[in-house]
């Protein structure tokens, strides 16, 4: 800085010439509009308006000055100044807004891509059927019993009073795991368990239980069977049965018959009835075919082809599982006194009630895996 000077004249500076204070601005003004970030901004301000610059090194000059010529070169050192202040603010402002609109578009997320999280799974309406039939036998003071899936076949066939040459023990029926060698030899016994099957039916499990557990006996099994069926809309190898047995003293077809009705009428709807129809069972005597009344019609379509029922195919009655008063031979087989117990047994297939309770035409779609199939079906707790 020069000395105070009594005969200093500010247009002799040469930091103080207006010409030399104009161009500092203009080069100011210029720099901040040709700065195209905020980094390059914050270096010409640096430049433009730091200690260094040519403006604030004006500005320094004029503290020298005779007091007669501070006023006005103050003034032209200030607007100068202002105005640079103002265009750097401005400028500021608008690189400010430029990233931050920068910023919305490239941080941008889209709520609508699918998200990595791994999908969640559903309980099968198999699983939850199941768990609601044993529910409405279990609060009648049922027990839930199972057993192997690879079964002794004297287990599957023998106990059950199917003999040695009924068709269904032949591999047109039945999955053979272990040759047991000729099954109608004398004095086959429940340890004789050298042939070996994927089970036919859950019966197995109510041999199974007779034999460990003394009457009153009242069990429901549920499990997976096995039949040499090809797989189609209407067929698979593998299902579902629930199968239940009541031994006890005095029981007859009566409760059975009662026993249904319940049932039905916990499944589908209160008033629902079922009938029986003659049928054969080795393991049952007398032995029936159980219907129960249709659930959707309840009977109206039968004779009335302006409203179909595809439910029962206007039939009225749908066809649910086979039953009967369990053979005494069966009773005898595992060591239960057939003068003074009776018992009562019922079977049916899962699947099948599940395709006409939900209209499921393809069993396929039961068995295949698929989640979006499982999950309209929700959850029951
Ligand atoms: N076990 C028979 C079947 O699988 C069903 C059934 C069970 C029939 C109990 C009568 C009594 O086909």
């Amino acid at each position: 800085m020069s000395a105070p000077n009594k005969s200093y004249d500010p247009v002799e500076v040469e930091a103080l010439k207006p010409e030399r204070i104009d161009a500092a601005r203009d080069d100011a003004l210029a720099a901040f509009a040709a700065a195209e970030s905020l980094d390059a901004l914050r270096e010409a301000k640096i430049a433009h308006t730091g200690d260094r610059s040519p403006l604030a090194l004006a500005n320094r000059e004029i503290g020298a000055l005779p007091p007669h010529a501070k006023a006005d070169a103050g003034r032209r050192v200030g607007q100068a100044r202002g105005a640079v202040g103002k265009a750097l603010a401005a400028r500021q402002a608008e690189l400010e807004a430029e990233r931050d609109e920068r910023v919305l578009v490239e941080e941008a997320v889209d709520v609508t891509l699918p998200y990595g999280r791994r999908p969640a799974g559903a309980r099968h309406p198999l699983t939850t059927l199941s768990e609601r039939v044993e529910d409405i036998f279990v609060a009648m003071g049922y027990e839930v019993a199972e057993g192997p899936e690879a079964e002794a076949d004297w287990f599957n066939f023998d106990a059950l009073n199917i003999g040695p040459d009924h068709p269904t023990r032949t591999t047109h029926d039945t999955f053979f795991i272990a040759d047991g060698g000729d099954p109608g030899r004398e004095g086959r016994t429940p340890g004789d368990e050298a042939g070996l099957v994927l089970r036919t039916h859950t019966s197995p499990v109510q041999i199974r239980t007779m034999l460990t557990r003394r009457p009153p006996l009242y069990v429901i099994c549920p499990g997976r069977v096995y039949r040499t069926d090809e797989l189609d809309a209407t067929h698979t190898p593998v299902f579902n049965q629930v199968e239940l047995l009541a031994v006890d003293e005095g029981l007859t077809m009566a409760d059975l018959k009662g026993t249904l009705d319940h049932m039905v009428q916990e499944l589908f709807g209160s008033g629902l009835t079922t009938r029986l129809r003659p049928n054969y069972f080795p393991f049952t005597e007398p032995s029936a075919e159980m219907d129960m009344v249709c659930f959707r019609c309840r009977g109206a379509s039968v004779g009335d082809p302006d409203h179909p029922c595809r439910t029962c195919s206007s039939e009225g009655w749908i066809e649910l599982g086979g039953c009967g008063v369990v053979n005494p031979r069966v009773l005898v087989a595992c060591g239960i006194d057939p003068d003074r117990y009776s018992g009562f047994a019922f079977g049916f297939g899962l699947e099948r009630l599940l395709m006409f309770r939900h209209n499921i035409v393809d069993m396929r779609d039961m068995i295949e895996g698929d989640v979006r199939f499982t999950r309209p079906f929700g959850m029951e707790i």
